[in-house]
C-alpha cells in the first residue's frame, strides 16, 4: 500500500514530464534570419524533439526588402514555394511542432507547402512562431487552420528570439522532458 501511495505521488509530481516521454515529437520550422531557428532548438532540446528544418527549393533573397518583396509576392498570389528536403519517418511521431516567422501579418507561403505535403490525421499539432511586433495570434491561428486534421495544443510566439517562457508554456501543456 505504502509502495503504491509512494508510486502514486511520484507519478504526480512528474505529471508534466510523463506526457513528453510518451511521445515521438517532431520540431518543425521555417526560418529566414535564425530567430525561428533558435527557438525551434530550444523546444527541440525542452522536449526531446527532433528537428526538421524546411529549407526551400529556392533560396529566399539574403537581403532584408528583396526577401520582402518575395514573401509579398507570394502571399498576394497564393503560392506554394517547394519545398527542397523531405521529413523522414514522419508516420512515427504523433506530436509536431510546427514553427516559423510572421510575414505580413501571417505564415510564409512555404508553410501552406509544408502542411499540404504531410498527412495530419491523428497528429497533435502545437504551432509557434517569432515575429518582431504584430500578428502573433493569427499566425498562430493560421497554423491550427492549416491543419484542419489534426488536434491542437495551446500555441506560443516568441519576440524574435526570445525563450523567455518557453519552458513555462511547454510545462503548461505537458511537453516539458525530465
Ligand atoms: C518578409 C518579412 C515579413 C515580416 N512581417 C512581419 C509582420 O507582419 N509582423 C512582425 O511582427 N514581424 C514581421 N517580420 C519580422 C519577423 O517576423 C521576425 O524578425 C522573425 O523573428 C524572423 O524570424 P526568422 O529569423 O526565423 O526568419 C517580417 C520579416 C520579414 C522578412
Amino acid at each position: 500500500m505504502k509502495t503504491k501511495l509512494i508510486t502514486l505521488i511520484a507519478m504526480l509530481l512528474c505529471g508534466a514530464n510523463i506526457y513528453a516521454q510518451d511521445h515521438k515529437i517532431l520540431v518543425v520550422y521555417f526560418s529566414w534570419s535564425g530567430n525561428t531557428q533558435h527557438v525551434a532548438e530550444y523546444i527541440a532540446e525542452k522536449t526531446g524533439g527532433t528537428l526538421f528544418r524546411i529549407e526551400p527549393a529556392k533560396p529566399y533573397p539574403t537581403e532584408y526588402k528583396p526577401c520582402t518583396e518575395v514573401a509579398k509576392k507570394e502571399k498576394e498570389t497564393d503560392a506554394r514555394p517547394a519545398i527542397k528536403n523531405k521529413v523522414d519517418g514522419w508516420d512515427g511521431y504523433d506530436t509536431v511542432f510546427v514553427g516559423c516567422p510572421v510575414w505580413w501579418w501571417t505564415a510564409p507561403m512555404i508553410i501552406n507547402t509544408f502542411t499540404e505535403s504531410y498527412d495530419f490525421k491523428g497528429k497533435t499539432v502545437i504551432p509557434f512562431c517569432t515575429y518582431a511586433a504584430t500578428y502573433r495570434d493569427e499566425t498562430l491561428a493560421k497554423i491550427v487552420e492549416l491543419t484542419p486534421d489534426a488536434k491542437h495544443l495551446k500555441g506560443f510566439g516568441a519576440v524574435d528570439r526570445n525563450t523567455k517562457g518557453i519552458t513555462e508554456w511547454l510545462k503548461e501543456i505537458k511537453m516539458l522532458k525530465n
